[in-house]
């Protein structure tokens, strides 16, 4: 990742201490670790005696985490890089049936996001790749080239709610033909064109299309799904889970989940609606305004 990769403003941290309620001695595992920001504050609550399991499926983003966990000192923790989705074999390889706490912050970081060559944003110029793990799997720029309009507008709307999707599937079918689509300059270029702008000011017009290309190259909703459909598995009695979301698509199954975990007696819901950011965090983090915080017990 590029030193332009950027500061990572974690979100909610004081709810999610509070929610969580981490004690030294308890083993956790932070499934986004990212840049570590949550992680830190979470080894650092756990240690002495505790131990942290941080997840990623980016590997620079594991990197970066690793240097923000190593300043707890005696701060125990194991990285590991793999997707939630593969949460209960990863516990069981590590040794665990259970664990205490597991926190998911989801989506994507503002170092990846930041990246130019990540090709994950349309504020930057680099490569149309949206991969989160760029060692596996071709980038988006090259299914630009091949995915009918069909598909494309399938995915357009099914991951991203993006309303014009065949407008905007058809524009890059066109669009194509004259020149290949590699880069997010590009993209982002022919979506100001034919995006005709909606209602909300202040929402740029391509914003769906990116985090729909990015949520089907992740296969975020299955990811989430699996991981979701494990978690009451993977808590001990009295343990915690608590999920950020940053749109309906992750909100509405975690709503779900966590309904269906209390309605099978497996779980107390700690939440009733989803917490969000007060102004103040908003104030100093725009990309808080968007968080849905929501946490269950084991019982
Ligand atoms: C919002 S960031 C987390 C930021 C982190 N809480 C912090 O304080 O720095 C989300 C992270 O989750 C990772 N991620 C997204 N989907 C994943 C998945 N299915 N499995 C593992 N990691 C995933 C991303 O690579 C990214 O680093």
């Amino acid at each position: 990742m590029s030193e332009a990769a950027g500061q990572h403003l974690p979100v909610m941290v004081a709810e999610v201490l509070r929610l969580m309620k981490p004690r030294p001695g308890q083993i956790l595992a932070d499934l986004t670790l990212g840049c570590g920001m949550h992680g830190s504050q979470l080894l650092k609550a756990i240690t002495p005696g505790g131990l942290l399991l941080g997840m990623d499926r980016d590997p620079a983003m594991l990197a970066i985490a690793e240097r923000e966990l190593s300043k707890i000192p005696a701060g125990r923790f194991l990285l590991v890089n793999d997707t939630f989705g593969n949460l209960r074999h990863v516990l069981e390889k590590a040794g665990y049936q259970a664990v205490d706490g597991i926190l998911a912050d989801l989506g994507i970081s503002s170092a990846q996001l930041d990246s130019a060559e990540r090709g994950m944003s349309y504020r930057k110029d680099g490569l149309l790749d949206c991969r989160m793990n760029t060692t596996q799997g071709e980038p988006v720029w090259k299914d630009l080239e091949t995915l009918s309009v069909d598909d494309l507008a399938g995915i357009l709307f099914r991951y991203g709610e993006e309303t014009q999707a065949r407008r905007i599937a058809e524009a890059i079918a066109r669009e194509r033909v004259k020149e290949p689509i590699r880069t997010t300059g590009q993209l982002t270029r022919l979506l100001e064109s034919v995006v005709v702008p909606g209602p909300r000011r202040g929402l740029h017009g391509a914003r769906r299309t990116y985090l729909a290309l990015r949520a089907w190259k992740n296969s975020e909703p299955q990811q989430l799904e699996q991981m979701l459909g494990c978690i009451p598995g993977c808590l001990k009695r009295g343990g915690i889970v608590a999920v950020i979301s940053y749109h309906s698509l992750e909100d509405a199954p975690t709503k779900a989940a966590m309904k269906r975990w209390k309605d099978e007696g497996r779980c107390r819901l700690l939440t009733n609606s989803a917490i969000k950011a007060s102004d103040a965090e908003i104030a100093s983090n725009p990309r808080a305004r968007s968080a849905r915080l929501r946490a269950a017990m084991r019982i």
